[in-house]
């Protein structure tokens, strides 16, 4: 527990009319009770504060864990179901056209098309919800194939640059960069009307920095902070949030008209840099 410090004006009063050298004595003790347990509030809120960083870390590790668990489920079980389903429906097709049965034939392209695009969409869900690329082959390989489909699926002209290479970082990292990208291109696409998009990630000495800008119809960042505005949105709060638990920070650039720029700056640590992995064969 904490030791109380008395009441500055009832620990002089008492002595106020005394000697000018208890006074002063007094007054000294005081102060350096005050910075004493100031320093132990300052170091049991520091304390705290790395214990919270732990424990949100740990939640959001569970959460990625989870969603790696339910992507491989909807790739292997589902997947595997609606493929073996599609090739069910092949053979049934083939043998109407060996019997000349059109009806039946036109029926079954009609229900492989579908088989099919259920297929694709459940891959896609699966590797949106936590792409093994980004364990197997890294960022920079993600974050290619990230930009690629969002940019397939919205129609929009999408680039993106990367000055990472092989270099791998822990998979912690990684997948803020990752999962910061994700966030900040799907609000590209939902709100900025933009006709283009650019990706850049650098390393700038022991600085990540990724930058997602488009030139679409920007917004007032002060908006975020009006609750009547700003609603119950939480992508933005999610993505300042995280880069802080990495010691980073997310910086948001807008303005009515003037496109939108989303930097995400994140230190790398010493134990942040792994071994290039080898190539991926075939
Ligand atoms: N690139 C952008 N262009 C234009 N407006 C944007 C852009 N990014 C964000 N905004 C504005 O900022 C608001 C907050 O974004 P945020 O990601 O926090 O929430 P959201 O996308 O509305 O909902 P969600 O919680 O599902 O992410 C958006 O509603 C939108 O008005
Ligand atoms: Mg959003």
């Amino acid at each position: 527990m904490e030791r109380p410090v008395p009441p500055l004006a009832s620990a002089l009063g008492a002595i106020s009319e005394a000697n000018p050298e208890d006074y002063r004595e007094a007054v000294l003790r005081q102060v350096r009770a005050l910075t004493e347990d100031n320093q132990r509030l300052f170091q049991s809120a520091l304390r705290s504060e790395k214990r919270f960083r732990m424990l949100a870390k740990a939640v959001w590790k569970v959460q990625e864990d989870e969603r790696r668990r339910l992507a491989r489920e909807l790739h292997d079980d589902i997947g595997q179901t609606l493929t073996a389903l599609a090739n069910q429906l092949q053979r049934i097709s083939d043998d109407a056209q060996a019997q000349d049965n059109v009806g039946l034939k036109n029926r079954l392209a009609d229900a492989l098309d579908i088989t099919r695009g259920a297929l694709r969409d459940t891959r896609e869900l699966s590797r949106l919800l936590r792409p093994t690329l980004l364990d197997d082959l890294g960022l920079e390989v993600a974050l290619q194939w990230l930009v690629r489909t969002l940019s397939e699926r919205s129609g929009l002209p999408m680039e993106c640059s990367s000055a990472l290479g092989e270099q791998r970082l822990t998979a912690d990292l990684e997948t803020l960069v990752f999962r910061v990208t994700q966030e900040a291109l799907t609000n590209v696409i939902r709100h900025s009307a933009a006709s283009e998009v650019q990706v850049r990630l650098m390393r700038v000495g022991n600085l990540l920095r990724l930058q997602v800008s488009d030139d679409g119809r920007g917004f007032d960042p002060a908006d975020l902070n009006n609750p009547d505005k700003a609603g119950d949105s939480i992508g933005v709060r999610g993505m300042r949030d995280r880069a802080e638990l990495f010691g980073g920070k997310l910086e948001l650039k807008s303005a009515p008209g003037q496109g939108t720029r989303v930097t995400l700056i994140v230190p790398v640590e010493p134990g942040d840099e792994l071994i290039a992995a080898p190539k991926a064969q075939g």
